[in-house]
């Protein structure tokens, strides 16, 4: 894992947009996997910016979400379509059927789940894929005890979640009880995972994550396994890891081959 320690949580997006940008511009029918939620949204923003001042071109590319909440229209002003919709899609050039946002009111969801799969593969696999994390260790909904090997599925959330997502619902009782979610495995299939957190209340699992044992009860610590990961965080995400200085070296070590090796 590359783990990068950035001042601020908009140098923590600014890192991933330019990033994405780099992907897209080398890239330009790139499959991205995207993520909703508080962390994103500079990256969203700052992608957005990009965009309109003309230096980045989304026609050929293709997204796909990581989950969305069963029981929730994509008009729903907290389903996660609709926060696509309103925090991205609508602003850069990807066209509609490109985006794919699992279906949170599928009939059969079991089918569902396995043509989001199909989906994907179809799409030649998710090429970057964009992750924030839980304070439960989550990624996209894969709670504690999750399957390392799971694919797209149905889960029920924590009380952790619930709790962490009621501040976007009229109160706890609103937050959806069950989500479709990409699985680990899916996860895992990404050529290149970012993962980004901000703030003091997700040092814990961050430090878990990167420094603790791989397990199920902190489903990103199986990105400990992935080839190609950068867990991108700001100094608060980052307050709790053990072996700050190291990785600040090893940054260094890393910003100066690229010069070096940049044509
Ligand atoms: C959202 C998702 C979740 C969030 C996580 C952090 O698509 O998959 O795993 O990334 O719950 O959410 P925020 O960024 O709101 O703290």
């Amino acid at each position: 894992m590359r783990v990068v320690i950035e001042n601020s949580a908009e140098a923590v997006s600014q890192f991933v947009a330019d990033r994405i940008a780099q992907w897209v511009r080398h890239h330009p029918s790139c499959v991205l996997g995207l993520a909703t939620g508080s962390t994103p949204l500079g990256t969203y923003r700052e992608l957005i910016r990009l965009h309109r001042e003309g230096s980045l071109d989304f026609s050929a590319v293709t997204t796909f979400n990581l989950d969305e909440y069963v029981g929730l229209s994509p008009s729903h002003d907290q389903s996660y379509q609709y926060f696509m919709q309103d925090n991205l899609f609508q602003h850069v050039n990807l066209s509609a059927e490109s985006t794919h946002v699992p279906d949170g009111l599928a009939t059969d969801l079991a089918s569902h789940c396995l043509q989001y799969e199909e989906a994907i593969r179809d799409a030649g696999g998710i090429d970057l894929q964009l992750l924030g994390i839980g304070t439960d260790g989550h990624i996209a909904f894969n709670e504690p005890g999750s399957s390392l090997g799971s694919r797209t599925r149905l889960k029920s959330l924590t009380h952790e979640t619930i709790r962490d997502n009621a501040r976007f619902f009229e109160n706890e009782s609103k937050v959806p009880r069950l989500a479709i979610t990409m699985g680990v495995g899916t996860i895992m299939e990404a050529r290149q995972c970012l993962l980004l957190a901000t703030g003091e209340n997700k040092a814990e699992a961050i430090q878990a994550t990167i420094e603790g044992p791989v397990t199920a009860q902190i489903t990103a610590s199986a990105l400990q396994y992935h080839p190609n990961t950068i867990v991108v965080v700001d100094e608060a995400a980052g307050s709790r890891l053990q072996r700050k200085d190291y990785y600040r070296e090893v940054e260094l070590a890393q910003l100066e081959w690229e010069k070096s090796n940049t044509p």
